[in-house]
């Protein structure tokens, strides 16, 4: 008998709904191939939540995340300036949603691959010389800890406002992210950069104490430190001397938007949040993009690619993970592009177009 996995599905706000239906055409198309099938339960969160629910996560879609084998999820959020959900309180909007499921679903790694295809040198903002080397780098950002879950409060003294956020981290905290990005290292290019700030930050001088502990177990790794503001300029620089980058929640968050966008375009890249089970939740790195929801040109491939990382980590499917990644590379050397990412000389294609050429491309 074939084998059926759960998959919990947060379609979510903006452009969450067309992005996730051509990664589940996608993923319908090669479970076909390979034997194996999908099935999907819906789950809300974020906004669409808080229009049903009045809160952005319940306790139901906790249960319903948790009874699956892996989650894929679209996007959550809206404009800031105009949605009323952020005229809520900020435990009450969409975001709330996303830190809730990461924190009760104990998801602390944050895998987030900034690859640079060769068919999209040309959209990639960096000088020439820097694209035409390339680069393929995976940030491993921790996402249950630091600032994001810290102690937070605002108060009055004095008639001053004063509002607080807390960065803490504790060595066990810190020891199972650095393991995580020490044993992906270990399959790639086996290089593991710790970026912190270490020069000010007590929380960063313990990241810098644990992971060189954890370093020492795997001696086939190059191991190196880097501090946050340069990190910042390394990657725009030269982007090809990353292979892993560990860090932080805040730094990741910052960095990884950087690394997204010398792609050519945020659209492109997926992500992976793990536990220390097989049980993943996979989103693309970009947001919910409201200005384009509906309109039916957002860019699905980074939804398709998290999909083929939900395939890889969560359910054991590598074979059918490499068909996807290698759909996409051939969509893209074929000429099809989303707007985001088009050139001239190439055929510019609508979000669900996208997805139908992939799905061709899988079978
Ligand atoms: C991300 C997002 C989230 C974060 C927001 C939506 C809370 O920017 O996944 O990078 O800051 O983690
Ligand atoms: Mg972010």
């Amino acid at each position: 008998m074939s084998k059926t996995y759960k998959i919990g599905v947060i379609r979510g706000d903006g452009i969450g709904p067309e992005i996730v239906n051509e990664a589940v055409k996608v993923l319908d198309a090669v479970s076909g191939k390979y034997g194996f099938s999908l099935e999907y339960t819906d789950i809300d969160m974020g906004g669409c939540s808080i229009d049903k629910y009045g809160v952005p996560l319940t306790e139901e879609a906790v249960e319903a995340a948790k009874a699956s084998d892996a989650v894929l999820m679209g996007s959550i959020g809206g404009d800031a300036k105009t949605s009323p959900w952020y005229r809520l309180e900020p435990s009450k909007r969409p975001e709330a949603g996303l830190l809730g499921i990461r924190k009760e679903l104990n998801l602390f790694a944050n895998l987030r691959p900034s690859v640079l295809y060769d068919e999209l040198k040309s959209a990639c903002p960096l000088c020439a010389l820097t694209a035409d080397k390339g680069f393929d780098m995976m940030i491993v950002r921790e996402l249950t800890g630091g600032l994001y879950f810290g102690e937070r409060y605002t108060k009055n003294s004095h008639g001053m406002e004063t509002a607080v956020d807390t960065l803490s981290y504790n060595e066990f905290e810190i020891r199972r992210a650095a393991h995580k990005a020490f044993d992906i290292a270990l399959k790639r290019r086996k290089k593991v950069t710790l970026v912190d700030k270490a020069n000010v930050l007590d929380s960063s001088r313990l990241w810098r104490k644990i992971t060189e502990s954890v370093a020492a177990g795997y001696p086939d790794v190059e191991y190196d430190t880097m501090l946050v503001d340069n990190a910042a300029m390394q990657i725009v620089k030269d982007p090809a001397q990353f292979d892993v980058l560990l860090t932080e929640n805040m730094f990741g968050d910052i960095l990884s938007d950087e690394a997204a966008m010398i792609t050519g375009s945020i659209g492109m890249l997926p992500s992976a949040s793990l536990n220390d089970t097989s049980f993943g939740l996979y989103e693309p790195s970009g947001g919910s993009a409201p200005d384009i929801a509906g309109k039916n040109i957002a860019n699905p491939i980074a939804t398709i690619l998290s999909a083929s990382m939900m395939l890889r980590f969560s359910l054991d499917q590598d074979e059918a993970a490499d068909t996807v990644d290698a759909a996409v590379k051939q969509v893209l050397r074929d000429g099809y592009r989303t707007g985001d990412i088009y050139s001239e000389g190439c055929t510019k294609v609508k979000t669900d177009e996208m997805g139908d050429l992939i799905c061709e491309r899988v079978i």
